[in-house]
């Protein structure tokens, strides 16, 4: 899983001792305070169409919050149970639970071969075992169901069955650590080591925590004697980091085929972290993913004796159409449906220190319709991704060559050479506009150098230009909805309720988007109400805890805090009328 980590847009403000400057400011504040007063309340009244903030109209908001949700159907032995999760001794266990999970090196590595041939396989079932003596209640009570050999499908039956099942992921598989580094790792990366507040190793951050987590909040549930009325599934598969064909790409399926499409309530796996943005904080669940497209392009030229080289050869012509992809990037662009887009709105209306110029973009885009054509610039996206190419490419397509082969011999000229141009697309494109795209850049080199091209996938011939997409294309995934309905609750509504009864009404919970993809990409027919989402919170903690690399870790109480919101999500997702 990979996501844009913490980061704060703008420099905190500089403090300033002199009581000449703090005079200035002081009147700065006051003017401020008036121009604010009278746009508000004089300015919005004669312009009706303006946007404004929730304040003043609360049915006017590009964003609105929901108020904290706490399960309202209580007993005695639940809310004991929330003292508990709160408690040193649950502490304690917790850290131990997690710290023994990480010391399992479940690796799944690129060139994996098939379940059940590669021994590199069988550090899962040592993890399935593991869980089941950490997690004995949960084993006691929800049916388990093992798909595919490793894939852990859990169930807990609800007493309602017109209910649609609440369904949370997570994967048990962790990107391996290569040899190279294991000396720069500051404890070793399968130790599990606890420092007295983090515990450190590979997969603790990404998700083996998350997983974990998931299985505290149900075994703590099952003491406390919680009898759900929606079904719930723990759908954990051991593949994500090398494209979860194997784990999800089994599991969907099967849940199809036992519950039907669309039969899904609500879906949660790993995703993006709370954030620091504009002065404010953001809970961000991923409520999309971008597309992928993988394009091989082939260039066959005539081969022959190096000391007497025509002008262009293999090489030379691929390079150029290199050099043409990398003068033609994708503008940014902020679709209608592009969460990052209701973000741009939350900072506006919620956040102290949100850029005045996007402000005034954003304005314009509300009250201007159809000033945001695909033909043509997208000014409010183009000044959004001067926040950095993390921020950019959440709404624009990224292109990059990122494999070049050609030539076998220093006397010998090049006959086959062969590129491979990696593309995640945008929200509001498709695969089709990007395949499109490339395919015009390469007709204008194959005209230039007098090559036949070769549209996707058809055979290679002398002298030409041959396009080929990959197998893992992948669309961008459909956007789970986040307005509002009229008469009853949303997913949406309850995922944020949730987290904001943990955290707090300041944290501001706006739709995310993912660049990366998840094990979801599976789970699309299940449901369309999908998130990814990390709801522990390390306010100390920089970005993702160095997940994909060396010294990964995660804060207990960022762990702590994923466990009390997976239990509180389940009960109110029980609870709810969805
Ligand atoms: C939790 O662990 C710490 C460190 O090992 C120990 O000092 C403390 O007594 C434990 N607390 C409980 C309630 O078990
Ligand atoms: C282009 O290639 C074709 C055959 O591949 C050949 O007949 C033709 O003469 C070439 N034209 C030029 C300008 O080289
Ligand atoms: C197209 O070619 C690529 C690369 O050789 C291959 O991986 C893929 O399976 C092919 N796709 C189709 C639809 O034939
Ligand atoms: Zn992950």
């Amino acid at each position: 899983m990979k996501v844009w980590g913490k980061q704060t847009l703008v420099p905190p403000p500089t403090s300033d001792k002199s009581p000449h400057v703090r005079f200035l400011v002081k009147l700065v504040l006051l003017l401020g305070a008036i121009w604010y007063l009278l746009r508000n309340y004089i300015i919005v009244r004669t312009e009706p169409s303006t946007w404004i903030s929730p304040s003043q109209r609360n049915s006017n908001t590009k964003c609105p919050q929901v108020e904290p949700l706490f399960p309202s159907q209580t007993t005695e032995q639940l809310d004991a149970m929330g003292d508990f999760l709160k408690s040193e001794t649950f502490r304690n266990k917790s850290i131990q639970r997690l710290s023994g999970a990480v010391q399992i090196p479940t690796e799944s590595f690129d060139d994996m071969g098939d379940v059940g041939k590669d021994p590199r396989w069988d550090s899962f079932p040592p993890f399935a075992t593991y869980l089941k003596k950490t997690f004995p209640l949960v084993h006691s009570t929800l049916q388990l169901e093992k798909v595919n050999t490793h894939a852990l499908l859990y169930t807990w039956p609800g007493t309602d069955e017109t209910l649609k099942p609440t369904l949370l992921m997570a994967h048990q598989d962790v990107v391996p650590v290569p040899d190279s580094t294991v000396n720069q790792w500051t404890h070793p990366p399968f130790s599990g080591h606890y420092d007295g507040k983090f515990v450190w190793g590979r997969g603790s951050s990404d998700c083996k925590n998350q997983l974990i987590a998931i299985l505290e909040a149900v075994e703590a549930l099952v003491e406390a004697g919680f009898a759900p009325r929606r079904t719930l599934i723990l759908s954990f598969g051991f593949d994500e980091e090398i494209s979860g064909q194997d784990g999800a790409g089994h599991l969907a399926p099967y849940l199809i085929s036992k519950y039907g499409h669309g039969s899904i309530a609500v879906i949660v796996d790993e995703g993006a972290v709370n954030v620091e943005s504009w002065g404010a904080n953001f809970a961000l669940p991923g409520v999309a993913e971008k597309g992928y497209v993988d394009v091989d392009i082939v260039v066959r030229m005539p081969g022959g004796h190096s000391s007497i080289p025509p002008k262009h050869n293999g090489i030379g012509v691929a390079s150029e159409l290199i050099t043409l992809i990398e003068a033609n990037p994708y503008d940014p662009y902020l679709d209608d449906e592009n969460p990052y887009l209701e973000l741009l709105y939350c900072g506006a209306e919620h956040a102290s220190e949100f850029p005045s110029k996007l402000k005034h973009l954003l304005h314009k885009r509300t009250t201007k319709s159809g000033t945001c054509s695909k033909s043509k610039k997208d000014h409010l996206a183009i000044e959004a991704s001067k926040a950095g190419p993390e921020i950019k490419y959440l709404f624009t397509t990224s292109v990059a060559v990122d494999i070049i082969n050609g030539g076998v011999k220093t006397n010998a000229l090049p006959e086959r050479t062969k590129i491979t141009v990696n593309h995640r697309v945008n929200v509001g494109s498709t695969s089709k506009a990007v395949l499109n795209k490339i395919a015009h850049l390469a007709e204008q080199v194959a005209q230039k150098y007098n090559l036949t091209l070769n549209l996707y996938n058809s055979t290679e011939t002398p002298s030409s230009i041959t396009l080929f997409h990959r197998d893992t294309l992948l669309e961008p995934a459909p956007v789970t909805p986040t307005h509002p309905d009229s008469d009853k609750s949303t997913p949406y509504e309850i995922l944020s309720g949730t987290t904001r009864a943990l955290y707090g009404k300041s944290l501001i919970v706006a739709p995310g988007i993912m660049t990366g993809n998840t094990d979801t990409r599976y789970y699309w027919g299940l449901s369309e109400h999908i998130f990814r989402y990390g709801p522990g919170w390390d306010r100390d903690q920089d970005g993702l805890g160095n997940i994909h690399t060396v010294n990964e870790k995660v804060g207990v109480q960022a762990h702590l805090d994923t466990v009390r919101w997976m239990a509180a999500f389940v009960r109110n997702m029980d609870e709810a009328d969805v």
